[in-house]
């Protein structure tokens, strides 16, 4: 894979999608830190200090029948890599990935549209490598790093080698066979079916209490609500 590195960026996944059409297929933006890192729904995304990971995927597959999957596919990706540290990451539907209850991996996966017609994604990762507690400490909601959990500093350029092989290996099959490709994989790692749990589609709106159900075939999670019903959620944020 291709690898364009950057000291210091706004956002991987900003330039990404700002330099979409001269970039190749498959090749990965990295920045040592990122002065405007994004999450979901508009959240900011810690990426202060240059031992963590910002890495965005640049995808342009033909293929696009799965291009939903690929977020729940390399949330596995991390979760692997993590386990060659001898931790037990879970994953938290549909993409993050925890130690211990804590956030320690995100994802923002973006469509890049010319003229109402999809050119690829922009698929970036974040991943706490290295981080002093007080700095995780000023994150607001439940977050970790690596060398927190380890005790001891990660190597970055290990952990970004395994990384790229490990998204390399299943990535074709995953373009192929959606969530059939590493369904096993996903549902393995995940500990909240048959737990109530509440759905929230953006900050500072209502959450939304269900049972969580099932994953379905397509990777959706499948809930009963209060009366009931069986519902699918499409995205969203699972809040324990
Ligand atoms: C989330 O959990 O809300 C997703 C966080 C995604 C952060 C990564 S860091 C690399 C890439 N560039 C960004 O600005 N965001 C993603």
């Amino acid at each position: 894979m291709k690898i364009k590195s950057f000291e210091t960026i706004s956002s991987t996944n900003t330039y990404a999608l700002e330099h979409f059409d001269e970039l190749s297929d498959f090749c990965a933006i990295i920045a040592e830190q990122q002065t405007q890192g994004r999450g979901r729904f508009d959240r900011r995304w810690v990426s202060e200090g240059k031992k963590n990971i910002y890495l965005s995927f640049v995808l342009k597959p033909e293929n696009q029948n799965h291009l939903v999957n690929l977020t729940q596919y390399l949330c596995v990706v991390i979760a692997k890599t993590i386990e060659k540290f001898n931790l037990s990451p879970q994953i938290k539907w549909p993409n993050d990935v925890l130690i211990n209850g804590k956030k320690i991996c995100g994802i923002l996966c973006e469509l890049k549209m010319k003229h109402n017609k999809i050119q690829g994604v922009v698929l970036g990762v974040g991943v706490n490598l290295n981080m002093e507690k007080s700095l995780i400490e000023t994150i607001d909601r439940p977050a970790t790093a690596l060398n927190l959990e380890i005790g001891k500093d990660v190597d970055k350029q290990e952990f970004l080698d395994q990384l790229i092989i490990e998204f390399e290996k299943g990535y074709l099959n995953v373009l192929e066979n959606g969530f059939f490709a590493f369904r096993e994989d996903y549902l393995k790692r995940i500990n909240f079916l048959g737990k109530e749990i509440y759905i929230q589609q953006s900050d500072g709106v209502q959450k939304e209490k269900f049972v969580a159900q099932k994953i379905d075939d397509n990777g959706y999670l499948i809930v009963l609500t209060e009366d009931n019903k069986e519902k699918t959620i499409l995205s969203g944020d699972l809040i324990l």
